[in-house]
């Protein structure tokens, strides 16, 4: 074998090792009581605004919604809008603005977006200890790496959602949305229309976005609808009156 061709094979090989590691790619957040001493206080703060974002930061929301409602546990599972990994695959482009994003800006995108709240000082303590909590759960993901859990892939049919037909839907998910959408905090569902929920917009606000969540998460726990009851209910959800988005983002 000619020089040449044994580094292209070992180029061709360590490629497949690469690829391959990628794919085996494990949950396996660590333990914010590891986190290194002198961040374990800003990391579990970092949880404690995203799992219980009114107890923890009060004068962050906007509405009745938490970080968790959505990302559940925090981000800490798999089965959720999973936040392990992030600080490990951002800045990265958005698909809505088309530009590269980084993280502290998607955290503000939320807060506006779902808690209907102000954007929080990116260089103020809430921002960096939500980020310090991103970072030590991403620990052991490589950078850039492609992270199967992450991200809501839009749902492909053909049907038309019958928001009719999914207040059906909607009835078997009782009790945790509650009867007129109002929810059933703290155990159950925040309210998904009217006061308190999140408000009119892009995200969670478009039946594409809000269908691929209720497909993939809920009932939580338990997702089982198929994509034409998760079509339907959405549109169920949508047809409802909303809040109007306090603090819209401003060109990024
Ligand atoms: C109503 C549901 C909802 C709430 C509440 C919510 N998010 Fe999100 N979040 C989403 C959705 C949906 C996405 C996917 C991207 C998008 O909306 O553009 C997302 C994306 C993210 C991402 C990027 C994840 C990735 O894999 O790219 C981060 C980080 C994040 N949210 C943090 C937060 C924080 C912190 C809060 C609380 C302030 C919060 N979110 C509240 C729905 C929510």
């Amino acid at each position: 074998m000619r020089k040449t061709d044994t580094y292209l094979l070992v180029a061709a090989l360590a490629a497949m090792v690469a690829m391959g590691a990628q794919s085996q790619l494990t949950f396996s957040p660590p333990k914010l009581s590891d986190a290194p001493e002198d961040m374990r206080d800003v990391v579990q703060r970092g949880y404690n605004i995203v799992h219980e974002t009114h107890k923890y930061a009060p004068d962050r929301v906007g509405n009745k919604l938490d970080c968790t409602n959505c990302h559940f546990d925090a981000g800490m599972i798999k089965d959720t809008l999973s936040l392990v990994g992030v600080a490990a695959v951002f800045p990265k482009i958005n698909p809505v603005v088309k530009k590269p994003v980084d993280l502290a800006t998607m955290t503000n995108l939320c807060f506006m977006r779902y808690l209907n709240a102000k954007p929080l000082p990116t260089d103020g303590s809430d921002m960096t200890a939500i980020l310090a909590y991103y970072q030590w759960i991403s620990k052991g993901v490589p950078v850039y790496a492609k992270v199967p859990w992450l991200g809501l892939a839009p749902i492909k049919s053909e049907h038309k959602p019958e928001a009719q037909a999914g207040s059906k839907v909607f009835a078997q998910c009782m009790p945790c949305p509650g009867q007129n959408g109002q929810g059933l905090l703290p155990s159950g569902a925040p309210p998904l229309w009217g006061e308190g929920a999140f408000p009119a917009g892009p995200g969670m606000g478009q039946e594409n976005v809000l269908t691929a969540f209720v497909h993939r998460f809920m009932p939580k726990g338990n997702a089982d609808l198929t994509t034409t009851q998760a079509l339907d209910v959405a549109a169920f959800v949508l047809s409802h009156p909303r809040p109007q988005m306090e603090h819209v983002p401003g060109k990024m």
